[in-house]
């Protein structure tokens, strides 16, 4: 009986060792594996078998791991893994070092991970709706990256269609669409809020990239946890998919799919066939289903029903629970020892054998996923040992994941078939501790090295406005005048033009993109109308950077060759004189060059009045230069001619400047207290105190120390038309030796400066055809760009033109503010004239206006541009200045006859003297005119007299005391 029992038990437990047997690896069958892998990895490296390769290595263009000097704040989202969190991940670089994060779980109900496309990305976008919210952070646009753990084909770092869902996932409408692309749609669907999306990443490259933050030896990523997947660091030249063979790029292997193309049939069981069928990817990810935790509870579960139906478990009893997928849940089958009282809480009924069987089988399944892992782990880093040729090989492997994490043997065997399977590497494993979402905001932050200082939130932005105010009082300042760096000046024009001026001028226009004469002719039938014609003058540079009189002898030439051509050679004609440098002036025709901006720099103006100067070279032309004017106050002139409320003037154009009216009595430098009068701030001084070091970036000092002033007009260099195109050549010449552009190709042109054009900034940031632009710009630099550092180059364009207008959105937004305070209104309602080219492009002034409507919500701006240059304004300060020398001289004709010349008051003396002869004289008394009549008193007092008696008192009323 005994020996009968004994039987039965040892046939049983034959027929269980033999049902596990199949699931068990001898270290041939490894080897094996580790081969095929190989096999398989070279397939999807090159182009020619790349497509039918059932593991993918597919290109993530990550090039780099981080080396410390990253820094700024990200947005991370995490999608794919047991949780979806959104992160903010603030990185500090050098001896502060570190990296802090916050972050939120977000359930992702199961009828979204399987409704549709849209319906998945509205969820996430309104995670991060909620986030943002929570965190106080809606209006900073944030870079973001995003960890996307599903296999997607890359064609640059923010580019990824999804190739296939992989494990819970199922919505519809992705699979072959960028999934970068659907993110932002989503947020422009939501309409509340802007990101900007830098980098899409896997999360194995996520965790290689956190781990390789603390050792850069890590060069693996390694997810062991809902799904199964490695990535490395490949040598370019292998990477036949992408162009180019320098240097190295992180392959997504995509290692889940190992096995699709039958390869492994041998060791495939009839468990895990019958969990292919019940997934939702049947035939996929035939690997991963071998290896990660959403399916080994279900190869569990199959082993267990076929037990139970060969009557070898639970007495033969297939309980409902035991036929519900996915009833063992990872964490189930991984706390083992218990494994009696969950299979009790599972309501199956187990005897204690039933327990260890149970346990066996968790077991066996979860040491074959730990030793296939470990062979296709062998297969990668004798990969990576041979191409680098080295005979032996130390490197780490960042690993994440709960199978990884929790298991609690897991790991030692996978390391165990490592050593086993690669003996000539050395392979060490560390967990990351912070998942893939800290990986994702590093390599945002490696791509935004260079332009993350240059993007700023709107407190950053409040911030440099109330800078700015504070740099306004100073300049107005009597005592703060003279060390103020925004210097404030007076420009002797008192109110807009109203309507009256008329009359013929010239103007002159020097210190924008063109030297222009005009003659500005305003006629008053009716309605006023102003009629202009000009002409544009070379101002080569050798004449800009000679001297003063070759200078103004120059200009002097163009104004004869003018008048001749217009036949006014002889007309005695009014200029106006816009000059766009800081002057300082005392009245509206003297103005001394305080320095030269931009592109002059002629020798003996600085400090001189240019008006002497000017004169000096005209000799005698007959004209008169009636007013001189900066090219600020000659735009709100213009515009203030169509828009009575316009009051402030600003130039973006090769350089920057603002003008506004001020209320006299807050002009400590001009007599008088009524009234306004118009300053031309010369904001583009500002930061010379040291005052924007915060801000400035290496460019900006490179930028700064190539200029003709260095030192000088710091903010203007961070802003204005004259620089932007250097900036962005400086940046990218960077990127280009960094090896993040180009494929580190630098050509003798891209380090040329001024090959890089300002509008060639704003003709590659236009959305359609500013890719090919792009290519064709960078084509004449010789460079050959690839589709993605196209993109790359259109995003540092749009980062330095939006810095620029985001600055000087801050600056105007100083001046809006301070006009709102002095008018003392809760509401500001104005017009703001503006001109210059760079304003004039592409998406500039659309940025500007939607950051000043932000920075001062409290004010309605109108923004105009002046469509005839600030000449007309010129004209128009010039007929004013005009009339009123005009009024003087009718004035003075007017008087002329009550003027005496001194024969005049000679005879005057002498009639005079005359009459008082015949007024004593007896005979003539009569007839004379002056009468002398007597008056009796005989002498003047002498001083011995009482003054009190002979003076009569009056009193006033007490000043002091007020009643
Ligand atoms: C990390 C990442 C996730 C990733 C996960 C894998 O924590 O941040 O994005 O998918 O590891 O682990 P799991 O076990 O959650 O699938
Ligand atoms: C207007 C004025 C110029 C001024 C220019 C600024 O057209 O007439 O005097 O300097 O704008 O623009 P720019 O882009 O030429 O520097
Ligand atoms: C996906 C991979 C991912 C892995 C781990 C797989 O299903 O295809 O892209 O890395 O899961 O999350
Ligand atoms: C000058 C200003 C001028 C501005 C715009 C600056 O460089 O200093 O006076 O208004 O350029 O042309």
């Amino acid at each position: 009986m005994v020996t009968a029992v004994a039987q039965r038990l040892a046939a049983q437990r034959r027929e269980i060792n033999d049902t596990l047997a199949l699931l068990s690896l001898s270290p041939e069958n490894l080897q094996q594996v580790r081969d095929k892998m190989r096999v398989e990895l070279e397939r999807g490296l090159r182009r020619d078998s790349h497509r039918t390769a059932s593991v993918k290595m597919l290109p993530s263009f990550v090039y780099r791991i981080p080396d410390g000097t990253e820094r700024g704040k990200y947005l991370a989202l995490d999608l794919g893994g047991t949780n979806f969190r959104v992160l903010v991940v603030k990185i500090r670089s050098g001896i502060r070092k570190s990296v802090r994060m916050y972050n939120k779980i977000y359930a992702i109900p199961l009828e979204i991970m399987q409704g549709t496309g849209e319906e998945l990305f509205d969820h996430i976008v309104q995670c991060i709706s909620d986030f943002l919210d929570y965190m106080g952070m809606k209006n900073t646009r944030l870079p973001l990256g995003f960890t996307f753990s599903f296999p997607c084909r890359q064609t640059g770092i923010d580019k990824g269609s999804l190739v296939s869902w992989t494990k819970g996932f199922k919505a519809t409408d992705c699979e072959g669409n960028d999934v970068v692309e659907m993110l932002r749609e989503a947020i422009k669907r939501r309409n509340e809020f802007d990101l900007d999306i830098v980098a899409v990443v896997n999360d194995t490259v996520g965790t290689m990239m956190t781990c390789a933050y603390e050792d850069p030896k890590c060069e693996i990523g390694l997810i062991a946890g809902t799904g199964s997947n490695v990535c490395y660091m490949e040598e370019m030249r292998n990477i036949e998919m992408v162009e180019g063979d320098e240097g190295q790029m992180c392959v997504n292997t995509e290692w889940g799919g190992f096995g699709e193309n039958d390869c492994i049939e041998d060791i495939r069981t009839r468990f895990d066939r019958e969990v292919d069928e019940g997934s939702l990817n049947n035939g996929k990810q035939r690997f991963e289903k071998m290896t990660s935790g959403m399916y080994l509870g279900e190869i569990v579960r199959q082993i267990l029903i076929d037990l139970t139906r060969r009557g070898l478990l639970f007495r033969g009893h297939i309980t409902e629970p035991l036929k519900t997928r996915g009833i063992f849940e990872t964490n189930d089958r991984l706390a083992l020892l218990q494994v009696r009282s969950i299979l009790q809480q599972l309501g199956l009924d187990s005897t204690c054998d039933d327990s260890i069987i149970v346990k066996e089988v968790c077991g066996t399944v979860s040491r074959r996923a730990a030793q296939l892992c470990g062979a296709g782990m062998a297969a990668i880093v004798d990969k990576i040992r041979e191409n680098r040729g080295l005979n032996q090989m130390n490197i780490t492997v960042g690993v994440d994941g709960t199978l990884y994490k929790l298991h609690p043997h897991f790991s030692r065997i996978l390391k165990d078939t490592v050593k086993a399977l690669a003996p000539q590497c050395d392979v060490e494993f560390v967990l990351s501790e912070d998942g893939s979402g800290k990986g994702a905001a590093l390599i945002t932050a490696v791509i935004d090295k260079y332009l993350y200082a240059m993007r700023f939130s709107d407190e950053t932005l409040m911030d440099i406005m109330k800078r700015f105010r504070r740099e306004l009082g100073n300049g107005l300042g009597r005592d703060t005048n003279p060390t103020a760096t925004v210097k404030m000046l007076p420009t002797f024009v008192r109110s807009i033009p109203d309507g009256s001026e008329k009359g013929d001028f010239i103007a002159l226009d020097l210190g924008g993109s063109a030297f222009r004469i005009l003659r500005v002719k305003v006629s008053h039938e009716k309605k006023q109308t102003v009629q202009m014609e000009s002409q544009i003058y070379d101002t080569p540079e050798d004449i800009i950077h000679g001297s003063g009189t070759r200078l103004f002898d120059h200009v002097a030439e163009c104004l004869g060759d003018f008048m001749e051509k217009q036949n006014i050679k002889d007309k005695k004609l009014s200029v106006g004189f816009t000059f766009s440098f800081p002057c300082a002036q005392t009245k509206l025709n003297e103005s001394y060059l305080l320095t030269w901006t931009k592109r002059f720099k002629a020798s003996g103006v600085e400090g001189m009045d240019v008006v002497t100067l000017l004169n000096k070279a005209i000799k005698k032309r007959g004209v008169d230069i009636m007013a001189v004017v900066n090219d600020t106050v000659g735009t709100m002139m213009t515009c203030g001619f169509d828009d009575q409320r316009c009051e402030v003037g600003i130039i973006i154009g090769t350089g920057t400047n603002a003008c506004y009216m001020e209320e006299l009595r807050h002009i400590d430098l001009v007599e008088g207290d009524e009234g306004r009068m118009c300053i031309n701030t010369e904001w583009g001084a500002f930061g010379d105190n040291g005052m924007l070091e915060d801000i400035r970036t290496e460019f900006d000092r490179e930028i700064d120390r190539g200029s003709l002033n260095p030192g000088k007009q710091l903010f203007e260099k961070m802003v204005s038309g004259m620089y932007m195109g250097e900036l962005v050549r400086l940046i990218l010449v960077k990127m280009a030796k960094e090896g993040f552009l180009f494929e580190g190709r630098i050509t003798p042109e891209l380090l040329t400066k001024g090959k890089f054009e300002t509008k060639h900034v704003s003709s590659i940031e236009k959305n359609k055809e500013g890719l090919a632009k792009a290519k064709d710009i960078l084509g004449r630099l010789g460079v050959e760009p690839s589709a993605d550092d196209c993109v790359a180059v259109q995003h540092v364009c749009t980062i330095v033109s939006h810095r620029s207008a985001n600055l000087l959105a801050a600056t105007l937004g100083g001046i809006l503010s301070r006009l709102k305070d002095n008018k003392g209104n809760p509401r500001l309602r104005t017009t703001v004239g503006i001109d210059g080219s760079l304003y004039k492009m592409h998406p500039y002034a659309r940025r500007l206006h939607k950051t000043v409507r932000r920075l001062v919500p409290e004010s309605d701006v109108r923004f105009l541009l002046s469509e005839s240059g600030s000449s007309k304004g010129a004209a128009m300060v010039t007929a004013v200045a005009y009339r009123l020398a005009d009024q003087r001289r009718q004035i003075t004709e007017t008087l002329a006859e009550f003027r005496l010349t001194s024969d005049q008051l000679l005879e005057v003396k002498k009639r005079m003297r005359t009459e008082i002869q015949n007024g004593l004289g007896k005979k003539t008394h009569d007839s004379a005119t002056i009468k002398m009549w007597p008056t009796y008193v005989l002498s003047t007092p002498d001083g011995s007299g009482e003054r009190s008696s002979t003076w009569i008192e009056i009193s006033f009323p007490d000043c002091d005391s007020t009643s």
